[in-house]
Parts: structure tokens; sequence; C-alpha cells
């Protein structure tokens, strides 16, 4: 099998290379790649490479991430999150390719407690999910697709909530956390493990195509996120600063782009298609905490 994945050097990326290198032959490239392009602000360039590497399936982990520096740059967040993802959807449609694709919780305006499922309305509070959300249609334009929905991704490599709750709970007596936004933290490990079982599943049953939520189990907000840090971080001997923690809601800390308060994923349709378990949220992050505590 060859695979084209795009955007190698994410925090999904990178994880990407590792779990799709047993799967067939891997050409990966980056925003800066030279041999191929795969810099998705060039819609025909990275369509050329499509052309060129003939995969049988696609990966894309590029994305324009910076959710509020896209409220002030919205044409080239759809320009990499929707309108180059059309041009690779195009071309991998025309090889009879398949196309996996990340999009976000975000495409969610975050009302109600429950967890969203894959067909309730969507309707972004800002660009990052207006631009996810052009980019899953964009997406299913390749018949054979595998959207995934995620929220809260992290990964041990490069900087992440986690990292920067340590910094600053080593520098500051007293800090205010976000309890009023409810998620899933989801390793790119998890997510990169998990997107290589669905496509071997795929290649040999062709109708599982579609759009699935896959997230962690279970769910916590920013401020429990962060106790569990701090109480990790104690456990493994690293003397913190801070002695008082304190819940505020989301208007305390105002940003360019509105956040969803309720961000809960129902994975249900995911772990029923590919027939697989997905572990508690706090698993990874412990995990993900041992790795970057224990260098
Ligand atoms: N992170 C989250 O919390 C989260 C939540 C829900 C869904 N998702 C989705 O999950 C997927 C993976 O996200 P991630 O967390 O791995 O994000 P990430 O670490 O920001 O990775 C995105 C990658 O795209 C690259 N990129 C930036 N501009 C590009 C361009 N012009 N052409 C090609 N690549 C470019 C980035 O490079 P640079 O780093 O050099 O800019 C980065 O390597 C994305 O589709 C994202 O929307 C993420």
């Amino acid at each position: 099998m060859k695979i084209l994945l795009f955007g190698k050097n994410g925090q999904l990326g990178w994880e990407l290379q590792r779990s799709l290198a047993p799967l067939g032959h891997l050409t990966a490239v980056d925003f800066d790649s030279t041999d191929y392009c795969g810099d998705f602000s060039n819609p025909a360039g990275v369509a050329e490479t499509v052309r060129l590497v003939k995969p049988d399936v696609i990966v894309n982990a590029a994305a324009h991430t910076a959710v509020d520096k896209a409220e002030s740059e919205k044409s080239f967040a759809e320009l990499l999150n929707a309108t180059s993802v059309k041009s690779i959807a195009l071309e991998a449609n025309k090889l009879g390719a398949w196309l996996v694709h990340y999009s976000t919780d975000y495409v969610f305006d975050g009302s109600g407690e429950q967890p969203w499922v894959e067909t309730d309305q969507t309707s972004p509070l800002n660009t990052y999910g207006e631009t996810k959300l052009a980019g899953e249609h964009a997406a299913a334009l390749c018949s054979r697709h595998l959207v995934f929905r995620t929220s809260w991704v992290y990964a041990a490599r490069g900087a992440n909530f986690a990292k920067t709750m340590l910094r600053l709970g080593q520098e500051r007596s007293d800090m205010s956390i976000i309890n009023d936004q409810f998620g899933a933290p989801t390793g790119a490990e998890l997510l990169a493990d998990c997107s290589a079982h669905a496509i071997r599943i795929a290649k040999s049953k062709p109708e599982v195509a579609g759009l699935y939520h896959l997230v962690a189990a279970g769910s916590t907000t920013w401020y429990d996120y962060a106790k569990l840090v701090f109480s990790k971080a104690r456990e493994a001997g690293i003397t913190l600063a801070v002695t008082e923690v304190k819940g505020v809601p989301t208007s305390a800390f105002p940003t360019p782009a509105k956040r969803p308060h309720n961000s809960r994923l129902d994975t249900s349709k995911f772990k029923q298609t590919f027939d697989l378990e997905l572990p508690d949220w706090a698993i990874g992050v412990e995990r993900m905490l041992s790795e970057i505590m224990f260098k």
C-alpha cells in the first residue's frame, strides 16, 4: 500500500509517521518539503503531489490550527483548512484513493451538556471552526473518505497545555484556570494508532467511509486537567510555587476567538464501526506527563 502523509511534523503528523509506517510505503511531507510540495497555501502544488505519488491512502494532518490568529487571517485559514483539502480530495477521488482527514469539536456551538453525535447540527463560533467545517465538506468530495473530529489534542513533542501549566506552576503562587469548558484531552498517539487501525478496516470494507467522532473517553475541564498536572508533578518530586488554583469562567480570559463550552463528543459510531476501545483521557495525559517530567 502506498501512503502519502501531509503535515508530517505537527503533533499528529509526527505520531502518524510512526503508526502508518508498518502499513506500507510511506511518503511523508511538510510545508517546506523540497521533494514534493506539501504546502497547503499552494492548492495546485499539493494536487500535483497527489498525482505524482499516486497513493492508495492520503492522510492529512496539515492544518491552520492557530485558533485566535485565524480570526484576523480568515482567507489564509480557509486556504489551508478547506481550499487545499478540496484540491487533494478531488485528486484522491480520481485515483480511487482513501483520504483520511481531521476536524474538530469547534464545528459545534458548545451548547448543552450532552456529548455531540455526528448528525448533530453544526454551528461554529469562530473562523477556525468555520474553515474546518468547510474542510470536512471538501474531504467528503473524495468518496472514500474518513473524517475524524477530535478535540484538545496534545503530544509529548512540542508545546502543550500541560507543559505550560508545569512552567507556570513553578513560577506563580496563584493561578486562575478556566472551569466552564468541557472536553476530552486526546493524545496524538491515540489518534495516530486509531487512524492506522481504521485504514486497515477501510481497505477491506469501503462502506465504512464517513465522518466519525474520535476522542479519548470521559471528559474534564482545563481546571481539572491542570490540577492533575500539578498533582503528578508533586508526586514526581517537582517543587511547585503554586498554592492556590482558582476555577474561573471563560469570560475571565477574553480571546479573539470564541470557544465552545461543551466540546464533549460521542464516539459510539467510531468504536462500533472499527471495533476499538478508547481509553480514558487521564491515562494518556498521565503517560505524556511521565514522558515530559522524567527527561
Ligand atoms: N490541536 C488541537 O487541539 C486540535 C483539536 C481538534 C482538532 N485538531 C485537528 O487535528 C489535526 C492535527 O492537529 P495538530 O494538533 O497536530 O496540529 P499542529 O501540531 O498545529 O499541526 C499542524 C501542522 O500543519 C502545519 N502547517 C502549517 N501551515 C502549513 C502549510 N501552509 N502547509 C502545510 N502544513 C502547514 C504546521 O506546521 P507549523 O507547526 O510549522 O506551523 C503543523 O506541522 C488538524 O486537522 C487540527 O485541525 C486539533
